[in-house]
């Protein structure tokens, strides 16, 4: 595997027993994914989904992509949550970071939905007025408010620009195979739909078409990003030992540091294209683990730049931090330090080194600093950025994630505390069924 998991940053906060226990623990949690006896086991497809994508299902992925590029400058992806941050993550992670500003041949990807904010959705409105537009609509339950109302103003849009017929053409729908009213909706108007599997829930989706249609989209090689999933999948599988699988030791290493006080983890990269994938893997740890009174807190940080804001906290703060790096040896790019005669800026002890270097001495140096701070440092190991990767640094997540959740001793796979403000906020709203819930909140508020 092209991921390695270095632990040593834990080690003064190791106790041998413990670990011992721990790991007894995580290969128990592992074969219940496989086996499928844990709670929640409804929600287990995700577990050999790389394996069971079909060629014909990744074929149609394709053609509906190619089509939507061939008649799109922008695709617009509205969901929330789980149905559109894995997508973002893959696409931000394998794109320049100046890919919107320059014609790079694909349609821009822009993504809506994702909140409720009023001058958001007009400035959208406004730039997508002169491009050509299709949008791929996600939502599992199909009913979700967010996505929904910025799909209607889109769908309006769009059928307002090129009537309904082409419409049809130019919205996609990745839905429940037969429930919400999104489904009944793509139904009616006649869209191209996408299934997402019954046993598979939104912050695991992104191997799905939730994130495949937009991935592909974007003009990245779903079949590699599938191969190195699949690849992490056989790595972590149930045969493969302790010792050898990276997604136990993982799991194993922030149970150790949660018991012994550390109740945040911090994940960390010194690559701005990580920034998403690190807002996804936050939705994937923060809702499968924090419930029940229990769970680490997923924080993110991009470095070095968070350094100058969170490094103060982070080196001298509570001690209950942890802090995990995914750490890449190779930029795709080479670029040094100028030499400069004056040397007016005193930078010359830098001339002619590699700002990877540089930054690598800054990640290093980090880590130290923080591990003599008292936060205890996990390393995931990675050559560089490609497809291949992502998809194993996807599933390695995922993996871990769900054993993590059961050596908790939760159901990783449920939400239930996602409903409480949505409550309120229909009860607020004044839809129907909420009435006297909206009256009591209304007095609360003084409304
Ligand atoms: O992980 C989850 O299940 C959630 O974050 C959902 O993805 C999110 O709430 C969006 O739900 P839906 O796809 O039903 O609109």
């Amino acid at each position: 595997m092209d991921i390695r998991i270095n632990v040593n940053g834990i080690e003064p906060f190791v106790e041998k027993q413990t670990e011992k226990n721990l790991i007894e623990k995580a290969v128990s949690a592992n074969k219940s994914l496989y086996d499928r006896t844990g709670r929640g086991n409804d929600f287990l497809g995700w577990v050999s989904l790389p394996l069971l994508v079909s060629e014909s299902d990744i074929s149609e992925i394709e053609s509906v992509s190619e089509n939507l590029r061939d008649i799109s400058d922008i695709v617009i992806v509205t969901g929330i949550g789980g149905s559109y941050l894995g997508a973002k993550a893959v696409v931000e992670s394998l794109s320049s970071s100046f890919d919107a500003y320059m014609d790079t041949g694909n349609p821009k990807i822009i993504f809506a939905g994702q909140h409720l904010d009023e001058d958001y959705m007009s400035e959208l409105l406004d730039f997508i007025d002169s491009k050509r537009v299709s949008c791929i609509v996600v939502s599992k339950s199909g009913t979700t408010t967010e996505p929904a109302v910025a799909f209607r103003i889109i769908k309006q849009h769009i059928e307002q620009k090129y009537g309904r017929e082409e419409a049809r053409e130019r919205i996609v729908a990745v839905t429940d195979s037969s429930k919400g009213a999104l489904r009944q909706m793509s139904e009616q108007e006649g869209y191209r739909t996408f299934v997402i599997p019954d046993d598979v829930g939104g912050r695991f989706s992104v191997l799905t078409p939730v994130g495949l249609l937009p991935i592909s989209v974007a003009g990245i090689d779903i079949r590699i990003l599938l191969k190195g999933a699949t690849d992490m999948e056989k790595a972590s599988h149930v045969s493969v030992p302790a010792s050898e699988n990276i997604c136990i030791q993982y799991a194993v290493a922030r149970n150790i540091l949660y018991g012994s006080g550390k109740k945040i983890e911090i994940l960390a990269s010194y690559n701005p294209r990580l920034h998403s994938l690190t807002e996804w893997w936050k939705q994937l740890f923060g809702e499968s683990e924090g419930k029940e009174g229990k769970g680490i807190f997923p924080a993110g940080a991009d470095f070095t730049s968070d350094l100058h804001s969170m490094g103060q906290y982070i080196q001298e703060g509570e001690r209950i931090l942890f802090e995990t790096v995914v750490s890449i040896s190779r930029p795709h790019e080479e670029l040094s330090v100028p030499d400069d005669a004056e040397n007016l800026d005193q930078l010359n002890f830098l001339s002619g080194k590699r700002i990877s270097e540089v930054n690598r001495m800054a990640e290093l140096g980090t880590m130290l600093a923080h591990i003599d701070g008292g936060v205890p440092n996990i390393r995931i190991e990675i050559p560089e950025l490609n497809a291949y990767i992502i998809g194993q640094l996807i599933y390695f997540f995922e993996k871990s994630c769900g054993i993590s959740g059961y050596m908790l001793g939760v159901n990783p796979f449920d939400q239930p505390g996602v409903e409480a403000y949505k409550k309120n906020m229909f009860a607020l709203l004044g839809k129907a069924g909420y009435e006297s819930e909206g009256e009591k909140l209304k007095a609360r508020l003084q409304m």
